[in-house]
């Protein structure tokens, strides 16, 4: 995986940066034109940031690092509007507040899960402009005028995804945690390749950690939904 900015998204690989000795995190200039960088500044969480022109891919695991502090000290609330499932949703939330915590707590959508929160374990996916993503990585100012997916979205009215359909007819799920992301990683797998190899299957679901199942009953699964 290279280390361009999807990859920062999806929590896979990680820039090096620094911390300052007051623990506030200094914006690195990751890409050309990304960010205001504070270095010189004698006190950066005090700095005023603009985002209209900023790739927030690259911010968004500095943020992790400092869980938010500096975007809580340094931001003002903003509107955000982005459509989840279908449906146009405005939140009053801090530019650099964590998709992940929005999802849940605001709207309500507690089936996307938390697990590690730094982008490691996919149990946060959702699906942003057809793109899988871990939501624990993503800044609410990234996502606004985007389209997202959840777990929630994945079933049309009573019928179940026949992913979904087939975690439950071969115990792909046990404790549940990993099992929205799995179920979207592998949603999206299909949609992109509905013949997917067996080597296929394995790639599109290296993303997502599983504690319980020991994979094959995840993967057999994925590869039972496909053949219907
Ligand atoms: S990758 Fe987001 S909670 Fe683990
Ligand atoms: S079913 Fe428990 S973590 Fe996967």
């Amino acid at each position: 995986m290279t280390e361009d900015g999807n990859s920062l998204i999806h929590g896979n690989t990680r820039k090096p940066r620094e911390k300052l000795v007051d623990g506030c995190a200094r914006f690195q200039v990751l890409e050309e034109g990304l960010h205001r960088d504070t270095s010189s500044l004698e006190n950066p969480c005090t700095a005023n940031f603009t985002f209209d022109s900023l790739d927030f891919r690259a911010i968004a695991p500095i943020q992790h690092e400092v869980h938010g502090m500096l975007a809580l000290s340094s931001m003002s609330i903003t509107q955000v509007e982005f459509k989840v499932n279908g449906e146009t949703r405005r939140v009053d939330v801090f530019p650099m507040a964590r998709l992940l915590d929005v999802l849940r707590e605001q709207l309500q959508l507690t089936g996307t899960k938390e697990g590690c929160g730094e982008g490691e374990c996919g149990a946060c996916t959702v699906i942003i402009d057809g793109q899988i993503v871990n939501s624990c990585l993503v800044p609410m100012a990234q996502v606004n005028g985007s389209e997202i997916t959840t777990i929630e979205g994945v079933a049309r009215s009573d019928q179940l995804h026949a992913v979904q359909q087939s975690f439950i007819e071969h115990g792909g799920a046990q404790c549940g945690i990993c099992t929205p992301g799995m179920v979207l990683a592998a949603v999206d797998l299909l949609q992109r390749n509905p013949q997917p190899t067996e080597y296929d299957i394995r790639n599109g679901l290296a993303g997502n950690l599983c504690r319980c199942t020991g994979y094959m009953k995840i993967f057999e699964s994925v590869v039972r939904a496909y053949q219907k």
